[in-house]
């Protein structure tokens, strides 16, 4: 007998390979999964179920980490379900991801070989939360080590000629980029945003403060970009996508010391009309998705005079928006002027956590900080945005380095005293979303609230639906949403919970 049961536990062991949690907590009402050189928790490949089933992943402030449940769907009638409505289709899905910054390559480049590979894997492999989206700074950030651009040249370089990548791409970003790229089999796609042009092609000289574009610099400029993109894809890396630049807006904060170009819109788009437009549709990466803006959602009414000029909008694909003044204006903002401008899309290019000065950068295990990205994904998702990239992948205890010392928190966290890595709640937060909702999934009808739990629907291309359901109240409730196609879902939704239902 004894045998026969050792042999069934043997079984049982090694279908259900997904490794566990080791959760830390770290007194921030939350927990992280510990991950180190021996350990990392891992999920199971997800494989279809028969189609009279549905799959439910949780995450929640009592511990669970994407717990797998197989339910049934019922034939009864509900009368509180909400229905699905196919007929109803909107955003048609890019991705999710992060950026792959100075800061996350220097934090990667700490750890041993074992523990980097269980970072890069919780990122991109199909037993982490498989990134689709990344975002590459076209030089330096704020989360580098010191200011730098391409050509620092003390004198105006008006061939370019002393163009150069720098270590940090070589070091930091290329080799990543390209692990990451091997783990997607190739489907990881990129954009690039540029923080600042070298500072003789500034007003102000200086690659920070209060400066623009030098109107002779213009071309120049756009040229500059085409080098870049040259100089990636020797490395073997192509971009999907380039936004105008990081937050035009920073100019006008000089005292964040950020590097920036000051934009306004009404002199960009003549930029994009004359320069930025016709130069990428005329070279060989004319495919490339033009984004404007890459700054807040609160500036978003600066943008009506952009896209009213018809010669700068015709070049533009789409409108990115960071997340760090939200609170402040609803996402039906969004709606408000998809409506108007139904041609271009949403997409979120920046979001993290402990950027304001009264609040710690890092806050280890904060359910909270998992609730803020959670809620913050559904509504955009809900309001026509086509993709949410985060900032940072990894930094360290202290949220850096920066040199500029704007420390921050990020999903994961390195400590390099210790050669260990923490997944925060901001980590399964993005992943009830970018595991699951697949490139090219679209938006289907679903009213977006039922007893106080936030949902959002979507068809993916292999045919799977899928719904991420998120609760932030402090008390266990039930959802029911009805699939004309399938049946009724009567799912318990656990007190502060993410969750993610998938059938097909
Ligand atoms: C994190 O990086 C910053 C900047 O490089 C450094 O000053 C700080 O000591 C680092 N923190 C830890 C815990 O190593």
């Amino acid at each position: 007998m004894l045998p026969k049961v050792l042999l069934l536990l043997f079984f049982v062991a090694s279908v259900r390979s997904a490794t566990e949690c080791l959760h830390r907590d770290f007194g921030y009402t939350g927990t992280v999964c510990v991950c180190n050189a021996e350990h990392c928790d891992t999920i199971d490949p997800i494989t279809e179920v028969p189609s009279n089933q549905y799959i439910s992943y949780t995450s929640n402030l009592e511990g669970l980490r994407f717990q797998r449940e197989v339910g049934e769907f019922s034939s009864t009638e509900n009368s509180k379900a909400d229905v699905i409505d196919r007929s109803k289709r909107y955003q048609e899905i890019v991705g999710f991801g992060g950026a792959f910054t100075d800061a996350t390559g220097i934090n990667l480049d700490i750890l041993d070989e074992q523990t980097r590979e269980h970072l890069i894997r919780s990122y991109f492999s199909d037993e982490g939360i498989e990134y689709s989206l990344c975002r590459v700074p076209i030089g330096g950030t704020d989360f580098s080590t010191r200011s730098y651009s391409y050509l620092d040249t003390r004198n105006p370089d008006l061939e370019l000629a002393n163009f150069a990548l720098q270590d940090e791409d070589y070091n930091y970003k290329i080799p990543y980029i390209l692990q990451a790229l091997e783990l997607t089999e190739n489907k990881l796609q990129f954009f690039a945003s540029a923080w600042t042009a070298p500072a003789w092609m500034k007003t102000n000289e200086a690659p920070d403060g209060d400066g623009e574009l030098k109107r002779e610099y213009w071309q120049l400029w756009v040229d500059y970009f085409i080098k870049f993109f040259d100089s990636y894809k020797a490395e073997g890396i192509e971009f999907w996508g380039l936004t105008t630049g990081n937050e035009p807006s920073l100019a006008f904060f000089t005292w964040t010391g950020i590097n920036s170009i000051g934009w306004l819109p009404w002199t960009q788009n003549k930029w994009i009309a004359r320069n930025l437009g016709p130069t990428i549709r005329n070279s060989e990466y004319s495919d490339l998705k033009l984004m404007t803006h890459d700054d807040q959602r609160i500036l978003l009414p600066l943008m009506f005079s952009l896209l009213a000029d018809e010669a700068a909008a015709s070049y533009l694909d789409g409108i990115a928006v960071h997340w760090y003044w939200n609170d402040f204006v609803p996402a039906s903002w969004q709606t408000n002027i998809h409506e108007l401008y139904p041609e271009k899309f949403f997409i979120n290019t920046e979001a993290c956590k402990g950027d304001r000065p009264w609040d710690s950068a890092v806050r280890l295990g904060s359910w909270d900080r998992g609730e803020q990205y959670a809620r913050d994904i559904i509504e955009n998702l809900q309001h026509w945005s086509v993709g949410w990239v985060d900032w940072n992948m990894a930094l360290n205890t202290t949220g850096g380095p920066s040199y500029i010392s704007n420390e921050v928190d990020a999903p994961i966290i390195v400590n390099p005293d210790t050669y260990e890595f923490y997944k925060q709640p901001m980590f399964y937060a993005i992943g009830h979303y970018s595991k699951f909702i697949t490139k090219g999934s679209v938006r289907i009808g679903l009213p977006f609230k039922q007893n106080g739990v936030s949902i959002v629907a979507f068809d993916r291309p292999d045919e799977a639906t899928v719904i991420v359901a998120i609760n932030t109240g402090e008390s266990e409730t039930e959802i029911h949403i009805q699939d004309p196609d399938k049946g009724l879902i009567s799912k318990v939704i656990t007190a502060k919970s993410f969750n993610t239902i998938i059938y097909w």
